[in-house]
């Protein structure tokens, strides 16, 4: 039987620009090609903070080492403790592993995003910090859980890893807490393979970043003074020459994945069993970083969602299946102090797929496509 779908799909990232390969180029001839010779990094850190609204960037190594950098930055320390989603990649709580601190992994609501309320309900004295992950592309409810961190002097670090150009209510991820990390790994909207940026409002939280990632100097200090401890954890001036020339890009290409999404969104109306996880109320500006689709299996002969994604792929629509929720990651379960109950990420296990943002780089035949091939799964399991 011919898939429903026979063509590709579109590589992520895009064909490079000939304003990264001339770039690159400049640096590679150059030969100035650490962060502490060139001026390409902090040049982009400042573009990239800029863009998003925040005073201040620092760059990194990746995303996982830019929390672990925030974390340290605002104060969390060995025996603290900081409170992560259930439903998210399991970098968010092996950053905190890293900052010697312990997880403490709380339930999502039907959006998927972290919380308030069980948030207020397992910090304990130890707790210094609550991170809210921008999953898939749309901002958490920052404003509800800012209110909660204020009232028990809890630091705010955004996990904006997938959410480049997001907002919330018109604000952008990257200033809806006291900092933010956005990650330049391979599969992110804006990428050099591997990379990260951390972004604050706050000069005092920038010098901390600043210091903690290039081996604890200072500003303006000596190459040999060490006020503090810290690491390399710099990024390369290549990676900064790959990823400048992608931030005008960035606004049409989510402004793509957005139109997409609505196509699908609708195409998959008369689909049974399949429907979008909601966005956050609140949502201003969605990157579909993923797009997020809950199976019903009931509506697909009983058959189990590992089946529908396997069936899928056969149809040339290659899903994906998603995060096992954290509170029930093994690798975690020795550092995680406490694991509120987690109905929902449990359930978003079972039961959510994604359909990823090079997928949603495609055209409006394609969207219709992945509808089809759910339509002509579903007739084929309930048969
Ligand atoms: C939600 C989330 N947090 C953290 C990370 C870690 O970023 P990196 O892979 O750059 O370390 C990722 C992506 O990989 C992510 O999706």
């Amino acid at each position: 039987m011919t898939p429903v779908r026979t063509d590709g799909w579109p590589a992520w990232p895009p064909p490079p620009t000939a304003e990264q390969r001339e770039r690159l180029l400049r640096v590679l001839d150059g030969g100035q090609w650490g962060a502490t010779q060139g001026t390409e990094t902090e040049t982009f850190a400042a573009a990239f903070a800029d863009s998003v609204g925040a005073a201040h960037g620092v760059c990194t190594v990746n995303g996982t080492v830019g929390l672990f950098l925030a974390l340290r930055a605002l104060g969390v320390r060995p025996g603290d403790e900081v409170v992560v989603p259930a439903y998210t990649f399991v970098a968010s709580a092996t950053a905190v592993v890293l900052a010697g601190a312990a997880p403490v992994v709380a339930d999502v609501t039907d959006t998927l995003h972290l919380d308030p309320a069980e948030v207020d309900r397992l910090a304990g004295p130890r707790t210094r910090a609550v991170m809210p992950v921008h999953l898939a592309g749309a901002p958490a409810d920052t404003e509800a859980l800012r209110e909660v961190a204020a009232r028990r002097g809890l630091a705010v670090v955004e996990d904006a890893a997938q959410a480049h150009g997001a907002s919330r209510h018109g604000r952008p991820a990257g200033t809806l807490g006291d900092a933010a990390c956005f990650s330049f790994q391979s599969s992110k909207a804006m990428t050099a393979g591997e990379g990260g940026v951390v972004v604050t409002g706050e000069r005092r939280v920038y010098e901390r970043l600043w210091s903690l990632h290039n081996v604890g100097r200072t500003l303006g200090g000596g190459w040999y003074d060490h006020p503090e401890l810290g690491w390399n954890l710099r990024m390369t001036e290549f990676q900064s020459a790959v990823l400048h020339p992608q931030l005008p890009l960035l606004d049409a290409q989510i402004d793509h994945r957005e139109a997409r999404a609505a196509t699908l969104a609708r195409a998959l109306e008369p689909v049974e069993g399949l429907e979008p996880v909601p966005d956050p109320p609140g949502t201003t500006r969605h990157t579909r970083h993923l797009m997020m689709l809950r199976y019903d299996g009931a509506a697909f002969g009983g058959r189990p969602k590992a089946d529908f994604v396997a069936a899928m792929a056969a149809e040339g629509v290659p899903l994906d299946a998603g995060y096992r929720s954290l509170s029930r990651e093994p690798s975690l379960t020795p550092y995680a102090v406490r694991t509120g109950p987690c109905p929902v990420a449990e359930a978003a296990e079972e039961s959510v797929v994604w359909v990823r943002q090079p997928m949603l780089m495609a055209d409006d035949r394609a969207m219709g496509q992945i509808a089809e091939a759910a339509r002509v799964v579903g007739e084929r399991f309930r048969r």
